[in-house]
């Protein structure tokens, strides 16, 4: 080949190359992320993870996964109340601003999670002795607090996270905030977090909506009320701790419906355990790794059946199976994430891969 001819094709397979990776990489759904070349921050919508500021310090292979693969980052406990409150009207958000730090220099989103939970409430308020009003004024306190100190570095909140039990009813039992404020504790702290950041995208997150269909109607009928109440809320969350023997109708049903009122839709908490009996001498073998991957490519052909701009996006609650809760805090042996202990692709990351296609 004559040299000028060489060098024309060289600068023109270059240029396609060029174009072929940065096209690509603005988020064309048809050039997938592949393991060689690209990641999931590539994809047409924003992947992430649970972090801790512990394992970001400690463990290089898991901050450089997050910072490649992640554009979106959620905080898997040091932004709840207990990790931030420390009496009333004392706040430490040094952990927190770790997450935050974090992103800013990886050009990620941070989604909050999560200004008032019945679970990890401290010790301080369990003992508060007031009345209604003095819950409401101490409930709105502290999200303006935490809120605004995280205006413009936090995108989204989860501003109230599993308020319903599983056959569809409010839960009250261990829930502070409902007992003593009632059931309008959701929309004043909804309307509480609008104030103290009104650019921020306000969730209602739960969990269960993919295999309880009264779990799912319930939610969206929350939202409905919500919503006719002209409440702030912008999006709904499925946390999606889901599993090996879910079904795909099912799944795809609550993604679907969850969408249905034009709200945002965030699998907030996806991970998929294979180990159903939670047997402590439990083993993830090749048919484990083929059925999550299924459930992976469900879950993200579900998010990819949404209108464009209501594809929040999908949180993997973790980074990799060596600290996944289900490991860490509920002694199960199993490995729910696409990331395997290893830091390495497992056939969960192929799955969300396929489930990229456009169809
Ligand atoms: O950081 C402290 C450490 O300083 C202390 O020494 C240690 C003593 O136990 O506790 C550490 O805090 C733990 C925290 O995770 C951070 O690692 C808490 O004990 C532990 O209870 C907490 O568990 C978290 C759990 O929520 C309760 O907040 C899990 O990591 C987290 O994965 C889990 O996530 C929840 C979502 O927020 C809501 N949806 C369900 C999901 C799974 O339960």
């Amino acid at each position: 080949m004559e040299i000028k001819t060489a060098i024309y094709a060289a600068i023109l397979t270059g240029s396609l190359a060029f174009l072929t990776y940065f096209g690509s990489s603005c988020g064309s759904s048809k050039d997938l992320p592949t393991p060689e070349k690209q990641t999931l921050r590539e994809a047409v919508f924003p992947f992430g993870g649970a972090i801790s500021p512990e394992f970001l310090k400690n463990d290089t292979q898991y901050r450089e996964l997050a910072a490649r693969e992640f554009s979106s980052i959620t905080a898997e406990y040091v932004m709840k109340m207990t990790a931030i409150s420390r009496g009333k009207d004392v706040y430490d958000f040094a952990a927190a601003d770790e997450i935050i730090d974090f992103a800013r220099k990886n050009k990620m989103r941070v989604h909050g999670h999560t200004l008032v939970w019945y679970r990890e409430t401290p010790e301080w308020l369990k003992n508060y002795t007031g009345t209604r009003e003095d819950f409401i004024m101490l409930l709105e306190k502290y999200i303006k607090a935490v809120a605004g100190h995280f205006k413009g570095k936090v995108v989204s909140w989860d501003v109230v996270n599993e308020a319903l039990l599983d056959d569809g009813s409010i839960r009250i039992e261990e829930n502070i905030w409902y007992q003593k404020i009632g059931l309008e504790y959701i929309e004043i702290a909804f309307r509480a977090a609008h104030k103290a950041d009104p650019d921020a995208l306000l969730f209602y997150n739960e969990y269960g909506q993919e295999y309880s269909k009264v779990k799912s109607d319930a939610v969206n009928k929350l939202m409905d009320e919500l919503i006719e109440k002209r409440v702030p809320i912008h999006g709904i969350g499925l946390q999606m701790h889901t599993n090996a023997n879910i079904n795909d109708l099912q799944l795809k049903q609550a993604v679907r419906d969850a969408g249905a009122k034009g709200l945002k839709v965030h699998i907030s908490e996806l991970d998929v355990q294979t180990n159903m009996e939670n047997n402590s001498d439990y083993v993830f073998t090749e048919e484990s790794a083929l059925k999550q991957k299924e459930v992976y490519r469900w879950a993200t052909e579900a998010m990819m059946e949404l209108p464009a701009n209501q594809r929040f996006g999908i949180t993997f609650w973790g980074v990799t199976d060596q600290y996944s809760w289900r490991w860490l805090y509920e002694g199960i042996p199993d490995k729910v994430l696409p990331f395997s202990e290893k830091y390495e692709h497992k056939p969960g990351y192929k799955g969300i891969l396929e489930g990229l296609k456009e169809k």
